[in-house]
């Protein structure tokens, strides 16, 4: 039997319907950036699954009952409740977002000379690991590389590259291990319960605390019970109770699988460590009870993450996304094998082997996607990975030239999905016609998000 949503639609917003013409213009005004695109010049949004997701009734309902206390707030103490049975830790600070969570976990934990190891740190987790001076490294494990290998946890962490990195010379100036899962910086693919374990044992063994960056933990669970021997019998909600208990604390986001517009927590087990973070978060984001977050986040988010561990809803989500990568496939574009959940990572390289790395692969396809249908998804290249030079050449091509199509939570229905299908099939079916870019000018940090690029003439 064929899976679908345990939901249906109540209230629905009107898309933009927009010409090649008008796409055109509005595409070189915005000097070839996605970001600089208005959305209301957007047919079908991939470009994040972050704060995107559709809400529930029963989510703007407890939103509408909110309490907006400076301290103490009933939504706090619903919202604590929810977090604690979820994670089993004792302490739980709200945070606006992520990468606001990111900054007062790592301001207590890290600083000048401090390493942070990872699976793959997702962008704003590089940044705020390098703002407190600290050295983030990625140490993927090896079955990531292979674009096209069907190994079910290629978001796992290479475990022989980490007990050699904590046993060698930089091993004492290791301050923490943080996990990304799923592993979105990684194609979006889950981590095993056994990468995770082997971790914790290795964590305990050289005295280093072990994080969580959980923003896609209900993802994650749920492709464990899908993928891993041993756990086909337990409900994602068990899988993820026992994934951040295994951990010392966690930074999540719940933009993701809180299916909110906005929210995050840090939760943790020592207490010194929370005084710690809370003195921060006291001074940068907000009180303790409420942490830069209205009373409505706190219920939206608490809500959401009763909501996001139904099995029904995780595997359609799943066949949503597996079917997209089916018809993709089908026509002809290589994804990351295998699909996962909140994304699916299109090989432009591949599809595109006459634009080289410094005339942006990923980048020509993610603007093709949008003028052929206006569909706007976001480039995971050398644009954004590759190394420039203060004149803007590419001096160090990233390893693969991909197109992340994020899938918005109970967003787009299975038909919108079949329309990026046929735009894409029909780009690849004429794929040399697709032109070049250059870039004109970019600045020096965070630059995917203010570039100017130029188009070369297509070979038509
Ligand atoms: N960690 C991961 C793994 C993420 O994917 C993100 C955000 C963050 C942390 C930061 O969280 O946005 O709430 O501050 N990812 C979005 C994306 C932006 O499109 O992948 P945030």
């Amino acid at each position: 039997m064929k899976s679908f949503p345990p939901y249906r639609i109540q209230v629905v917003k009107e898309i933009p319907i927009t010409t090649r013409q008008e796409r055109e213009e509005v595409l070189a005004r915005a000097a070839y950036n996605g970001f600089d695109v208005p959305a209301n010049k957007v047919t079908i949004d991939l470009l994040t699954d972050s704060g995107t997701g559709a809400p529930s009734a029963a989510q703007e309902a407890a939103a509408a009952g909110a309490d907006r206390s400076y301290a103490g707030s009933d939504s706090y103490y619903r919202f604590r409740e929810i977090v604690g049975e979820l994670t089993g830790h004792p302490h739980v600070l709200p945070v606006h977002q992520g990468r606001a969570a990111e900054r007062v976990l790592f301001g207590a934990v890290l600083g000048p000379g401090r390493i942070s190891l990872s699976n793959t740190h997702f962008d704003t987790t590089r940044a705020n690991v390098e703002l407190t001076g600290g050295e983030a490294r990625d140490l993927p494990c090896p079955e990531a590389r292979d674009l096209d290998s069907l190994d079910p946890f290629k978001g796992n962490i290479d475990l022989g590259e980490l007990e050699r990195t904590l046993a060698g010379p930089d091993g004492a100036r290791v301050a923490q291990v943080l996990i990304t899962i799923t592993n979105n910086g990684g194609g979006g693919q889950p981590v095993s319960m056994a990468n995770l374990e082997s971790v914790r044992r290795m964590c305990d063994r050289f005295g280093v605390p072990f994080f969580l960056d959980a923003a896609r933990f209900a993802e994650n669970a749920w492709l464990v019970t899908q993928r891993e021997p041993g756990y086909e019998q337990q409900t994602p909600r068990e899988v993820a109770r026992r994934t951040f208990r295994m951990a010392d604390g966690c930074v999540t986001s719940l933009k993701k699988d809180g299916i909110a517009p906005m929210g995050a927590f840090i939760a943790l087990r020592d207490a010194d460590l929370a005084q710690r973070c809370e003195a921060n978060l006291i001074a940068t984001e907000g009180f303790r009870t409420y942490g830069g977050l209205t009373g409505h986040d706190l219920e939206r988010v608490a809500q959401g993450l009763r909501e996001v561990l139904d099995p029904n809803y995780l595997g359609a989500r799943t066949a949503e996304t597996a079917h997209l990568a089916e018809l993709i496939n089908e026509a002809g574009v290589d994804t990351v094998q295998p699909p996962g959940i909140h994304a699916l990572y299109l090989n432009a390289g591949r599809l595109l082997p006459h634009i080289p790395a410094h005339g942006f692969p990923g980048h020509a396809l993610a603007c093709e996607l949008y003028l052929a249908g206006g569909i706007r998804c976001a480039e995971l290249g050398s644009l954004y990975l590759g190394e420039f030079d203060a004149a803007h050449n590419l001096v160090a091509p990233a390893p693969f030239e991909l197109v992340r199509l994020a899938i918005p939570r109970r967003t787009y229905t299975q038909s919108h999905l079949e329309y990026v299908a046929d735009v894409l099939s029909a780009i690849a079916k004429n794929p040399e016609q697709v032109p070049e870019y250059r870039v004109v000018d970019a600045p020096p940090v965070l630059r995917h998000f203010n570039l100017r690029m130029r188009r070369l003439p297509a070979n038509r």
